[in-house]
């Protein structure tokens, strides 16, 4: 259909139609009862039950038998236009890969995309148009719970890995929503929902850059975010919503709001009511109000007063309409709706195999006194509330089912062919302080050489609306180790958590510690293979872990201060009294089985033209005796700009695979716009002055080259 055609049907619409596209609810509304209507969705008010029957598109289907029902119904009323299917499609759908926070810790970005395409795949033939997916939001704060769904403090690193979930649905054909724009993963105090305060400069520099990324990979759609952005709820912030998304950027697909946050301007004390909620949104260019009905009960109004412009509505649903056409729903408003094709790929094994990849790639080895990889003649006990718990899928699982999770248990029994000991000792509940099962799963361990303990936060404790002030284990859980190591044996810890916990006690009582995440439904499988060298761990951590709540946020591509805190100059510097500066694991941190070595770094030149590049390379060798995977890190810093500059910026990384002894030459090209950053004057450009080149494994421990970029 061409634009005309789209501009014909909404000269047939209503007003009211028109604001009925613009409107979405949840598909437990749509009962075929009146009087079985589920209300209480929104504390804003709802749409009579005619008018649910008329959205334009809904949230969060059931399955695809309820689509169906739901599709045929509308055409027996008589509605004609087909009906929008958009779903929370996080981390997979029925099959359940590892949070996101996790998978950006694989730096796979093929492995990433992959992911979405399956995820994209059983949800698309239940019934799924669109996916509210990826999250991009900058997080530096590990209190926020929601940074379980980003990919963590780097900004390229969110614009890759957003980009990376892009293709995957698009390969699968379905479309997708970056959010939550902007800057929602700064909420001051790491408390969900709160206000944000960013300069300018740091929005540009830092928080806007991943959402921006996604812009190259066309996502059909955005969501807002709940924010207040320096004083303005973002919605009502026309600098970040019409002039940069709209206008500097050119996303001309459909901006939805995130869940009652039109109305929830009138909490954030901006609009007065729900009528002026619906001017300031249509007015920022929003095109679907996500369960409020401010556009339903406030734009009829404004209209007959001339406040808003018809035609500005009729712009708003021509977006919507638009994307209707480019999912193919006026050929086919089914399109890949099958219940027989949807369970012959629910689940299956060929996602499965992927699931425990990316979980594999997702853990972080973060010590080892070489208790690991586990012989697997030893005799280990599992202790601790994860170690037979199927909770491990994570927070936002979609359709994702428990009873098909793998437990540690179970994937370590299935790859050794036995049992073995297993006590839970207390629960991850950080509120349950009930330690009375602690001495038997001591007088469990007593019988092991080796003590995995799999202890973490439950996921119930990150996710939205799942903020902690505390990010240490629950006290039962401390107890237990503390038991445990009295024992005198071995202590391996599984970590689960949402978020990097702070493990500064536990980390000097382990002997090694990897942090699982919420590895997905394979993740028992996963560790399994893990923790028995099956697999080698090549995960690095995409968020510094603080070693204490106080050093929150805490980030490594942090500017200098004044008064860097150095080895030789510690008082009047910046700096804790009571802590060092440093996270306890830095940013790209990670170990495995091999070690491996960097040397030989190398540039084509030390001076570099603008319009030139250089050419960097460095020789990665696996010094150790297994086989593995490494993540080359490059970093730059500019060393002086007209304004500070960060210590070090992720500018590019590659995944290489190496055999044992093996060595390989990785190349890194240096460009202007590698250098370039919002300048004093506002404008990108790269400034002429001193660089140094950074390449390592990790942020910190890095080979360094000095290069200069002249006229
Ligand atoms: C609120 C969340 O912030 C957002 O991420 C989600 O997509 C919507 N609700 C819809 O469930």
């Amino acid at each position: 259909m061409n634009e005309q055609h789209l501009k014909n049907r909404i000269l047939k619409m209503s007003l009211e139609d028109k604001i009925l596209e613009l409107t979405q609810f949840i598909e437990r509304m749509l009962s075929l009862e009146e009087s079985q209507v589920v209300t209480g969705v929104s504390n804003w008010g709802e749409p009579s039950y005619s008018q649910l029957w008329r959205l334009g598109s809904i949230l969060n289907s059931n399955n695809a038998e309820s689509v169906i029902a739901i599709r045929k119904t509308r055409r027996e009323k008589g509605i004609e236009e087909p009906i929008i299917v958009m779903h929370d499609v996080i981390h997979g759908y029925r099959t359940i890969y590892p949070i996101p926070l996790a998978m950006s810790c694989s730096f796979n970005t093929d492995l990433i995309e992959n992911c979405a395409e399956m995820a994209g795949n059983e949800a698309k033939y239940d019934g799924i148009d669109v996916t509210f997916s990826p999250m991009v939001d900058l997080v530096r704060d590990a209190r926020w719970g929601r940074v379980m769904e980003s990919a963590g403090e780097d900004p390229y690193l969110c614009g890759e890995v957003g980009k990376a979930f892009i293709r995957g649905y698009h390969n699968a054909d379905i479309a997708c929503c970056v959010k939550h724009f902007a800057a929602y993963g700064a909420a001051e105090a790491g408390r969900e929902y709160n206000t944000t305060d960013i300069s300018e400069h740091n929005l540009k520099e830092y928080y806007l850059r991943g959402y921006q990324a996604c812009m190259d990979e066309k996502p059909k759609m955005v969501m807002s975010s709940f924010n207040a952005l320096n004083g303005i709820p973002v919605l009502g912030n026309k600098k970040i919503m019409v002039d940069t998304l709209r206008t500097e950027w050119g996303f001309d697909g459909v901006l939805i709001s995130d869940y009652c946050s039109v109305a929830e301007m009138i909490s954030h004390g901006y609009c007065e009511d729900k009528k002026a909620g619906a001017k300031v949104a249509i007015d920022g260019k929003l095109d679907i109000e996500m369960c409020s009905p401010c556009y339903i009960e406030g734009l009829p109004g404004l209209v007959a007063e001339g406040k808003v412009k018809e035609e500005q509505i009729d712009e708003a649903v021509l977006r919507v309409l638009k994307l209707k056409n480019k999912l193919g729903l006026y050929e086919n408003p089914d399109r890949y709706t099958n219940v027989t094709k949807r369970d012959e790929v629910t689940l299956n094994p060929e996602y499965r195999a992927l699931a425990r990849k990316a979980a594999e790639e997702s853990c972080v080895l973060l010590k080892n006194n070489s208790v690991l990889p586990l012989n697997k003649n030893s005799k280990i006990a599992l202790i601790g509330p994860f170690s037979d718990d199927k909770d491990i899928i994570g927070n936002w699982a979609a359709r994702g089912k428990k009873e098909d999770a793998i437990t540690i248990k179970e994937g370590v029994e299935a790859l050794l062919g036995r049992q073995v000991l297993c006590a839970s000792g207390c629960s991850a509940n950080i509120d349950e302080e009930d330690i009375s099962d602690v001495s038997s799963a001591i007088e469990e361990a007593k019988k092991a050489e080796i003590i995995i303990a799999c202890i973490g936060e439950h996921q119930s404790h990150s996710g939205e609306a799942h903020s902690r002030a505390n990010l240490s284990l629950s006290k039962a859980q401390k107890t237990l180790l503390c038991e445990l190591k009295k024992l005198l044996k071995p202590i391996v810890l599984v970590v689960f958590g949402g978020r990097p916990l702070t493990l500064m006690e536990e980390e000097k009582l382990a002997d090694a510690i990897l942090y699982a995440w919420q590895p997905g439904t394979e993740g028992g499988n996963a560790i399994a293979r893990l923790l028995y060298g099956e697999s080698n761990p090549c995960g690095k951590t995409t968020m510094s872990f603080p070693r204490v709540v106080g050093q929150c946020p805490i980030y490594y591509n942090s500017y200098s201060t004044g008064r860097p805190y150095t080895e030789s100059n510690t008082r009047w510097v910046s700096h804790y009294d009571d802590i060092p500066n440093e996270p306890l694991y830095p940013f790209g941190y990670g170990l495995s089985y091999t070690t491996f070595s960097y040397s030989d770094l190398r540039l084509s030149g030390t001076v570099m033209e603008r319009d030139k590049k250089l050419r960097a390379s460095v020789l990665v060798k696996n010094t150790g005796t297994k086989d593995g995977k490494e993540v080359v890190q490059w970093y730059i810093r500019d060393l002086f700009g007209s304004c500070v500059r960060p210590l070090k910026e992720l500018k590019g990384f590659e995944k290489i695979y190496l055999k044992a002894g093996e060595e390989k030459t990785v190349t890194f090209e240096i460009d202007e716009k590698k250098l370039a950053f919002y300048t004093a004057s506002g404008e990108f450009k790269a400034e002429c002055g001193k660089f140094v080149l950074f390449v390592g494994g990790n942020s910190v421990d890095c080979l360094e080259a000095n290069f200069e970029l002249k006229d």
